[in-house]
């Protein structure tokens, strides 16, 4: 995989020349092609491919793009330099410059960080990892190194559209299908984003690498199920050994500490995260806002990796989410029509503020992207198949098995004939509102893996049978009236595309067209769905009692709410308000709908059907005995 093949519409400079942007009559070309497309590179093969270049990169800050000659020159006394990426960092108080070096071969990293000094002061502590920096030169004034510049070696930087780039891009296109692929090509994760993502966990393997030589971080989520955009969050899962790789064969065995806490894993988990947190902040570079969310269902330590600007989630014995992530992305690389819809229909329900980076009682993205699978499974004829069908098809390459949990599925996706769906991707938007509009999410629940609905086996609002762990569901957070908001936006989506047809031309320069009428924030008012809108956390998250938690006080003082769920701690350390509150106020359901959620201004008198002050008890029914045991009972 090239880099340019993997960045159309970024500006690519390579030796201080601009590339020209792929011109835009490609993408009038009919999107009725479907198939696996020409070149589907395998889950696994992607990640080692990536992994790879990770462990043989440095992350080196330096004064500037013009400090790269320089810098070439230093990395080349190691070894053979293959790429250099230049990007600044944008969300700490000081921007930083930066170069992500790829060298040829590990072992020339391994000699350049053998001989790298430690910083020159005794108040820090010198971590030995591939985050360095770039000291000024003794020898070289600072004419020379320009002059070297220029002439200088590869260097990548990526730009990525702002916003008001890319609605003139939407504006200025054909058609909605037009608009839709441009969309997703602007918004897509970058190379470079990519790299720094795998660049992320490969730092937590080294820093852990001391006790543990055979640990593993992998990504998932929107890092690489190809649905994330360029700036989303990186999940991680960390694997401390390798039990598969043991040769139970050998007569020699490592001595070992026993857990105190060996009888109930769980608890000998959150032991182990809590330390592995306290690494991360006290050592590890760029590691700031390290916070432990042990209580959730799956336990997860946040921080932000200032150094590639990126916002992280570390868990442990998560392997399923990295599964699933292999299926999303198995199902982007299906249709080509797939991925650009799904980016199209997040990016509608961000600027809805249908779903929000906050956890919640809203659908996620994780829940939409699964809705629009479904829909896909069930046009006619479907453009992607149920995941039975991935399943029957697998062979004895495909299976995996994780904490009890099958997640075999066909994983090449060569031997898959392409679909018979002709429909352009404006018709499939259509059609997702179409077919949401009309959907009884009241009586039905949708299985992507039979690609069919059924009746609803809980009272939970919005029923999505997690595809792996079936007796889940993935939606149980959402309330009924998050439910009512996303069909009510559906409604006006639906009538909006509608609206476009009889507009003027006038009209349509002056409101926007197609994906722009449909996204359409900047005329909304923001939602406050962060710490103004007083929400009771504790009754959203049903957080565990104080009591019953192994963890010490110290944490539940510093996160009351953020111990239920990995991202509600987003919500507390958003201000300080947040920082100085134990205790959340309760909320007030009818008064946030009507000011805050539902803004009837905006629906322009198209949607009859809502149901106002919807009351939440009598949508989510009785809490089963089974969940009261549980306790923490947020799915993720
Ligand atoms: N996941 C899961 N089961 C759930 C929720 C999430 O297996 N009930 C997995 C999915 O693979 C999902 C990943 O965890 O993609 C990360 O979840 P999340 O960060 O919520 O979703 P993303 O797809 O990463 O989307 P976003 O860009 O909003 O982070
Ligand atoms: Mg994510």
């Amino acid at each position: 995989m090239s880099f340019s093949q993997n960045m159309p519409l970024f500006r690519a400079l390579k030796c201080n020349i601009h590339l020209p942007r792929i011109p835009f009559h490609l993408y009038n070309r009919n999107y009725c092609q479907s198939g696996t497309g020409e070149s589907f590179v395998p889950f696994d093969m992607l990640v080692s491919q990536r992994r790879n270049e990770a462990r043989r990169s440095l992350l080196v800050e330096v004064a500037g793009l013009p400090s790269a000659a320089d810098l070439h020159q230093v990395c080349s006394q190691y070894g053979t330099v293959r790429k250099m990426f230049h990007y600044t960092t944008r969300h700490s108080n000081v921007n930083k410059e930066m170069i992500l070096v790829e060298f040829s071969e590990a072992e020339s990293l391994a000699k350049a960080l053998q001989s790298t000094r430690s910083p020159p002061t005794d108040r820090i502590i010198p971590v030995h990892s591939p985050f360095v920096w770039l000291s000024a030169s003794r020898t070289t004034s600072p004419s020379s190194k320009t002059a070297n510049a220029r002439s200088s070696t590869d260097i990548v930087q990526e730009t990525v559209p702002t916003d008001e780039e890319l609605r003139l891009q939407l504006f200025q296109s054909g058609d909605v299908s037009e608009q839709i692929q441009k969309s997703y090509e602007c918004q897509k994760l970058t190379e470079l984003g990519s790299r720094l993502r795998f660049f992320t966990c490969r730092q937590v393997e080294v820093a852990l690498s001391g006790l543990f030589p055979q640990a593993s971080v992998l990504p998932f989520g929107s890092s690489v199920n190809s649905f994330g955009r360029f700036n989303c969050d990186l999940d991680m899962i960390l694997e401390l050994f390798d039990v598969g790789s043991q040769d139970s064969s050998q007569r020699l065995v490592f001595q070992a500490k026993k857990s105190r806490s060996a009888a109930n894993p769980r608890i000998t988990m959150q032991r182990h995260m809590e330390v592995i947190s306290d690494v991360l902040d006290n050592f590890v570079p760029g590691c700031s806002q390290v916070r432990k969310i042990l209580a959730a269902r799956v336990p997860i330590i946040k921080y932000r990796q200032d150094l590639t600007d990126m916002e992280c989630d570390l868990s442990m014995a998560n392997r399923s989410g990295f599964y699933m992530s292999e299926m999303l992305y198995l199902y982007g690389s299906m249709d080509k029509r797939v991925r650009p819809l799904i980016f199209a229909l997040r990016r509608w329900a961000k600027d809805r503020h249908i779903t929000s980076p906050y956890a919640g009682r809203w659908v996620t993205n994780f829940s939409l992207t699964l809705l629009i699978l479904f829909y896909l499974m069930r046009t006619s004829p479907p453009v992607i198949p149920p995941l039975q069908t991935l399943i029957k098809l697998a062979g004895a390459d495909d299976i995996r098995t994780t904490e009890s949990i099958n997640c075999t599925f066909l994983r090449d996706l060569k031997i898959l004939t392409a679909s018979d769906n002709k429909q352009s991707l404006e018709d499939l938007l259509r059609g997702f509102f179409e077919f949401y509009d009309k959907f009884d999410f009241k009586e039905r629940g949708l299985s992507i893996v039979k690609g069919d609905d059924f009746t609803k086996p809980e009272h939970n609002a919005l029923y999505i049978q997690n595809p792996l762990e079936r007796e889940l569901n993935v939606s149980r957070n959402v309330t009924l009236e998050e439910l009512e908001r996303l069909r009510t936006e559906i409604t006006h989506a639906r009538y909006r595309l509608e609206e476009d047809v009889e507009q003027s031309k006038e009209e349509q320069r002056q409101q926007g067209w197609g994906l722009l009428s449909l996204w359409g924030a900047s005329q909304q008012p923001q939602v406050q769905r962060g710490l103004n809108a007083s929400i009771d956390w504790q009754e959203v998250f049903h957080i565990q009692e104080q009591g019953t938690l192994p963890t010490s006080n110290k944490q539940w003082n510093a996160s009351p709410a953020g111990t239920a769920t990995k991202s509600s701690e987003k919500v507390l350390n958003n201000g300080e308000k947040a920082r100085n509150n134990t205790k959340f106020q309760p909320v007030e359901r009818t008064k946030m709908l009507k000011e805050e959620l539902i803004m009837p201004s905006d629906l322009n008198g198209l949607v009859t059907k809502l149901k106002r002050n919807v009351v939440q008890k009598g949508a989510n029914g009785k809490k089963n005995k089974k969940q009261k045991m549980n306790k923490v009972l947020y799915k993720w």
